[in-house]
């Protein structure tokens, strides 16, 4: 996977005329809420939809096979302002307009895209000063997409006419429904900009932040390397300077262009809310361990969370590798970390993949039932709704490979059947089931802190936080218990135990949630680097782990980075089973009131992980980076002592989520692999899609998706 800091654009540096600062850091947006009771909302079991590239001339057949094919809705116009703006000022809606009429004649309902994502070459021309400058102080060139500043107020002016002027145009017309703000904010390597605008935004960010300068002085350390700050005007942003940044200022440039990102999406959205009152407002995103800014932040006023859904990918990158249960895995984290966003709200997949797909390559062609499977996988994980990428597929363009349902020549894709029957069954299903609640047992905390502060100071050149964060939820998810992805100061008394990987960085209120919650009787589970550093990115002034030394009940001897030796651990008492290795980390831990549950077995003394007894709960530190074997075993065995095992018995490639609407419950069984399956069953169920019930073992044939219902 790429990193932004992998990323490097070519160009030459352009620093243009001077944008004026924006108080984009006073976060001081109405709270907006939308109108969008799902009673009001249509089903959403759709395509995304591209008249622009399309001659008018098949418009109406477009609109009438969707139709017969029992589509809801389309998207269309994120990537059209060139379309909808030929030359500044002067707009042309009246295309979109006609297109929109004979969709809604034939009873397609409408999401409209603000275009911001891609800007008309007219404007980059005219206003060079709004691209984006790549971390390697590069400015990035037109032609691509998500090229262009966030805090650049030229830009953000341009961006919000256009969609002013969509917005006044489309609010009243029959078959809109709602709104996609822009494209993608979160796609990794593309979230951060470096240009003078975004300096002057942090500078400005900053002083609202700490006040004064001692204050910020202090907070990042900048007697190191001679770095005090004497004016708000010196501050840098972490462009390359012969030395790693400060590590304190690069965590809150992150956190500064996650804040310009969703608040260049405020704007666009308080628009919206004033001309459109009763359309629903939302954007698409990526999914962990993909999203490169907080999206708590972003997503917070808006009605619900969109996600784009690409599971070729997975087998693209990791070709040789790949298992399906690991296909399953890369989406079904992606749904997790979405629906927590919104604290279990039913969110919508804006782009599902819908054949083969790549970008100048073609990913794998979907095996028949998988489309099916990939689908049901996000209704399974908490979606209310699904659009296929795309409807035709592009015979131009730097997306030609990308398959939509209709082939080059409009012929029916190998997909199309399949897809269409599965929207068929997912009506059937019903609105109930959609806007169900996903049963989630346990939590995995998905911390950008982290992540951005090991980006930054990884303490290991291989030690990634996307890599231990898939690890361990590869390892929970597997009980079939259902997991939350949520931060640790969000309320965790639900949760039967909640985990924590690489949890390095740990605020006072992050410690006082946890502690409270082990006390009053939760299990929680840390993985090493426990509480390294404060939120200034700051190493804490206390033996590690810190401000949690007590409810963990030990202090760390030392801490080890690992890199030829072999380290194995040895594991006891309730964990006592085969060897285990430790891979790129070992904490190495003394119990202080904590019982030893595994120990290194040399060169490093010390135990490799504890479990503490705290109020009425415990607190387990797993000091080592452990085989993923071993740390399935134990994540496996912790589960069951605090009460989280699944009543449904399966094969590693069968994955099992529950929903719930007050007494109804929807049990989804989902098999990943390309062989039959059989599923032990807690008693008789009625399977909902194949009309029959089944009795204490369900078979399921290769990708195959089962609903059931207790009988
Ligand atoms: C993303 C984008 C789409 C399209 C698809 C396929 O998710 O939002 O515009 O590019 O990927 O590449
Ligand atoms: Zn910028």
């Amino acid at each position: 996977m790429l990193t932004r800091r992998e990323f490097t654009g070519l160009g030459a540096a352009l620093f243009g005329a001077a944008g004026l600062r924006l108080p984009i850091w006073r976060g001081g947006l109405r709270a907006v809420s939308g109108p969008t009771a799902s009673s009001e909302r249509p089903l959403l079991l759709g395509v995304d939809y591209y008249p622009d590239q399309t001659p008018e001339a098949l418009w109406e057949e477009d609109a009438r096979m969707m139709s017969e094919a029992g589509l809801t809705n389309v998207r269309v116009a994120e990537f059209a302002w060139s379309l909808m703006e030929p030359s500044e000022g002067k707009f042309d809606f009246a295309w979109l307009k006609r297109s929109v009429d004979i969709l809604h004649k034939h009873g397609i309902a409408v999401i409209l895209g603000t275009p911001s994502a891609a800007p008309p070459p007219w404007l980059t021309e005219k206003y060079p000063e709004v691209l984006m400058v790549n971390s390697e102080g590069m400015t990035v060139h037109p032609g691509g997409r998500r090229f262009t500043c966030p805090s650049n107020k030229t830009y953000r002016k341009l961006s919000l006419a256009i969609a002013t002027e969509m917005a006044r145009n489309f609010s009243d017309t029959a078959g809109v429904i709602g709104w996609q703000i822009d494209n993608e904010f979160t796609l990794q390597q593309f979230g951060r900009c470096y240009c003078k605008y975004c300096r002057e935004g942090f500078q400005e960010w900053s002083k609202q932040k700490y006040e004064t300068l001692d204050s910020l002085n202090q907070k990042w350390g900048t007697a190191f390397w001679s770095q005090i700050y004497t004016d708000w005007s010196q501050i840098p942003v972490p462009l390359p300077s012969n030395g790693p940044p400060n590590p304190g200022l690069e965590l809150d440039y992150d956190r500064y262009q996650s804040h310009a990102n969703a608040s260049f999406a405020g704007e666009q959205l308080v628009m919206l809310r004033k001309q459109c009152p009763h359309h629903f407002v939302t954007t698409n995103s990526v999914g962990a361990p993909f999203d490169s800014l907080n999206l708590r932040e972003l997503f917070r006023d808006l009605d619900f969370v969109s996600n784009d859904n690409y599971p070729g990918f997975a087998a693209m990158f990791m070709e040789g590798e790949i298992t399906p249960e690991r296909i399953g895995r890369s989406s079904a984290i992606s749904h997790d970390s979405m629906r927590s966003v919104k604290g279990g709200k039913p969110f919508l997949i804006m782009e599902e993949q819908s054949g083969k797909a790549g970008q100048p390559s073609f990913g794998p062609q979907p095996h028949p039932g998988q489309l099916r499977l990939w689908a049901f996988q996000a209704v399974a994980h908490g979606a209310m709704g699904v659009n296929y990428f795309r409807w035709d597929t592009a015979r131009f363009g730097a997306e030609e490979y990308w398959h939509g349902l209709l082939n080059h020549d409009r012929s029916k894709s190998p997909g199309f059947d399949e897809i269409i029957r599965t929207v068929a069954d997912m009506k059937a299903l019903g609105q109930e089931a959609l806007e169900s609640s996903y049963v989630a047992e346990t939590a995995l905390s998905f911390d950008q802190d982290c992540d951005w502060a090991l980006q930054i100071q990884p303490g290991h050149s291989k030690l990634t936080y996307p890599a231990q964060l898939m690890e361990w939820y590869d390892a929970v998810a597997g009980a079939n218990t259902g997991t939350d992805l949520i931060h640790l100061d969000e309320d965790l008394s639900r949760y039967k135990a909640v985990f924590a990987p690489v949890q390095y960085v740990v605020s006072a209120r992050q410690a006082e949630n946890i502690r409270n919650y082990v006390r009053n009787g939760g299990m929680f589970v840390a993985g090493f680097r426990l509480g390294a550093k404060d939120e200034s990115s700051q190493i804490v002034n206390m033996p590690l782990p810190g401000l949690l030394r007590d409810v963990m009940g030990v202090t760390l001897k030392d801490y080890v980075p690992i890199y030829s030796e072999k380290v194995g651990v040895a594991f006891e008492q309730q964990l006592a089973g085969p060897e285990g290795q430790c891979g790129l980390w070992a904490d190495l831990l003394i119990p202080q009131s904590a019982k030893v549950l595994a120990k290194y077995t040399g060169p490093y003394e010390g135990a490799a992980i504890t479990v503490n007894t705290f109020g009425k709960g415990k607190a387990v530190y797993i000091g080592a980076d452990l085989d993923g074997a071993s740390l399935s075993r134990v994540i496996h065995s912790l589960l069951e002592t605090a009460g989280s095992k699944s009543e449904f018995g399966t094969p590693k490639a069968v994955e099992i989520t529950r929903r719930r609407a007050g007494q109804k419950e929807w049990v989804f069984a989902l098999n990943h692999s390309n062989e039959a399956q059989k599923v032990t069953l807690p008693g008789a169920f009625a399977s909902v899609m194949a009309k029959r019930s089944v009795e204490r073992e369900l078979e399921l044939k290769p990708y195959e998706v089962a609903v059931l219902q207790r009988s």
